[in-house]
């Protein structure tokens, strides 16, 4: 199928940026590992992904690392999900800046390409065309890999008034339901159908969605986006009540905005969207990435180092921030992006302290940054509770954490966490990284552990971090990558 549009070749040099040839990857001898990926520009079944033979490397980290340095965060992953389904809501050459280069945004470009839109990415810049989207059904195979994917629901039906999409894939953290996102378009006008493992969604009148009120039970982050996505081309004015706060959310309505959207707030928790005919393409940067740097400030924390890092927005933080200064950190915000977390032994006195933590929607303590503070505590003074109430079974990091010498008492949606001073003490082991974050709390209780530790399902970080080795061993981590044997990787895709 031809999905190119007659114009759109041209198109790409109406954009006085540098061009997105097939630039050589970087000669720089301490990023030669980059070379593993392939030039994005070129790929559309993304390398990384969640098939088990894929599951192809691990990493190795031989512990109480010493971190110091600076480290660059990169553009929000969830944000640039959300806004990548966005773009199908406008027509046009849209430009996105500091998209992270992820597994999980590979296989979000792949899965607007089966679409027919044109995307070319390099070095976190993301040309994005859309005039030529002509498919309302995307590649199945790709919307089951990743939450996100299931997205462009919104965006394909209030564009074609039609939309055939696969149910979402996404980390193993819960039951993830879809409800609000239904019943949420249903409420725009829409038909929306479950047959042969598809949704099949198609508007009522025929014409197109009509602006309504819908009231989340919760407030989902994909269910808010989703539908503010549909509204801002329904025709009439939406109202939106009980959304989500996160600061994703409101990335994507500045994207929106800027497409030549009307999205407004009626106080903290209500949008009115006023419909649009038809949206224009945009230049957009994209924020930080809050979870990012929380995992960046956990490490810093587990291993007793100082580290700054930028760009960040603080304010996204503020409850990781306030945990950690009681915990013993100084925090010390350098600059309006620049943030420096320090527990060096010299500045914590005894030890940190632990705290206990539930996780809520946001401004509460995010559920992503659940497992690798949980991995903090394990190395601080006390046992404390952590109760996760934002997804019902994400606890899957502790069985891992355990095989590292961690004492923890595990429910279904709470763990007690002795600290070092209880009976954890961690030492090197293998382990498998269940699924993103897990991965990541795997690789600070490494950091911190005696000994060397080698987590397979490297894959699973691939998807929500960019580099993160390059950087953690840019800060003085001694942690490498190395391929999975076959062998290896029949166990592991036993295991998963
Ligand atoms: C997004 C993020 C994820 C983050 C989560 C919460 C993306 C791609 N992923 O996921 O990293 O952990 O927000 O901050 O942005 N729920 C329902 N019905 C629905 C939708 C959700 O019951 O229709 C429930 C879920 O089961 C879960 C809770 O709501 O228990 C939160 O989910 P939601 O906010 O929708 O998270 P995601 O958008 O999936």
């Amino acid at each position: 199928m031809t999905l190119i549009s007659k114009h759109s070749m041209n198109l790409y040099s109406s954009i006085p940026q540098k061009s997105y040839s097939e630039t050589p990857p970087s000669q720089n001898p301490t990023c030669q590992f980059l070379k593993r990926r392939t030039p994005l520009a070129l790929c559309f079944q993304p390398p990384n992904t969640l098939q088990k033979s894929t599951l192809d490397h691990k990493l190795i980290i031989s512990g109480k690392s010493e971190l110091s340095g600076h480290v660059e965060i990169s553009g929000s992953k969830n944000s640039a999900l959300a806004i990548l389904a966005g773009t199908i809501c406008s027509y046009g050459i849209s430009k996105l800046h500091r998209v992270p280069d992820l597994s999980d945004t590979r296989t979000m470009m792949g899965i607007l390409r089966s679409l027919g839109a044109r995307i070319e990415f390099l070095e976190g810049e993301m040309v994005v065309d859309t005039e030529g989207v002509c498919s309302v059904e995307p590649c199945s195979d790709l919307v089951g890999k990743i939450r996100a994917g299931f997205f462009v629901i919104g965006p394909l039906l209030a564009r074609f008034g039609e939309a055939m999409v696969s149910l979402p894939g996404g980390c193993d953290i819960g039951a993830r339901p879809i409800d609000l996102h239904i019943r949420g378009l249903r409420a725009l006008g829409a038909i929306v159908e479950l047959r042969h493992g598809k949704l099949h969604a198609s508007v009522a009148n025929g014409r197109g969605l009509v602006g309504g009120r819908f009231h989340l039970d919760y407030p989902s982050v994909g269910a808010t986006e989703t539908l503010m996505m549909a509204a801002s081309l329904a025709d009439g004015v939406t109202e939106l009540s009980n959304v989500a706060q996160e600061p994703e959310v409101s990335d994507l309505a500045q994207f929106l905005i800027a497409s030549g959207a009307s999205v407004e707030r009626a106080g903290r928790h209500t949008l009115i969207i006023n419909g649009r005919k038809r949206l224009h393409a945009t230049e957009f940067t994209i924020i930080p990435d809050r979870i990012e740097a929380g995992t960046f400030m956990a490490a810093a924390a587990i291993t007793r180092s100082s580290i700054s890092m930028s760009p960040v927005i603080p304010f996204h933080l503020a409850d990781v921030i306030n945990k950690l200064s009681a915990a013993g950190c100084r925090v010390t915000q350098k600059g309006p992006h620049i943030l420096e977390v320090s527990a060096v032994p010299a500045t914590i006195g005894d030890d940190l302290q632990g705290f206990g933590f539930r996780t809520y929607p946001h401004p509460g303590f995010p559920t992503d940054l659940q497992p690798q503070f949980m991995a903090l505590l394990t190395t601080c003074n006390g046992s404390f509770t952590v109760q996760e109430s934002v997804f019902e079974a994400r606890m899957r990091h502790v069985e891992e954490l355990q095989k590292l010498g961690a004492r923890i008492r595990v429910g279904r949606n709470s763990a007690t966490v002795y600290g070092k001073d209880q009976g954890s003490v961690l030492h090197g082991s293998h382990v498998v990284a269940p699924d993103l974050r897990s991965g990541a709390s795997l690789v600070l209780a490494g950091m911190a552990a005696e000994g060397t530790t080698e987590i397979s399902g490297a894959v699973y970080i691939d998807r929500g971090y960019e580099n993160l080795e390059l950087k953690l061993h840019c800060l003085g981590a001694n942690i490498k990558r190395e391929p999975v044997t076959s062998i290896e990787n029949q166990i592991l895709a036993a295991f998963i």
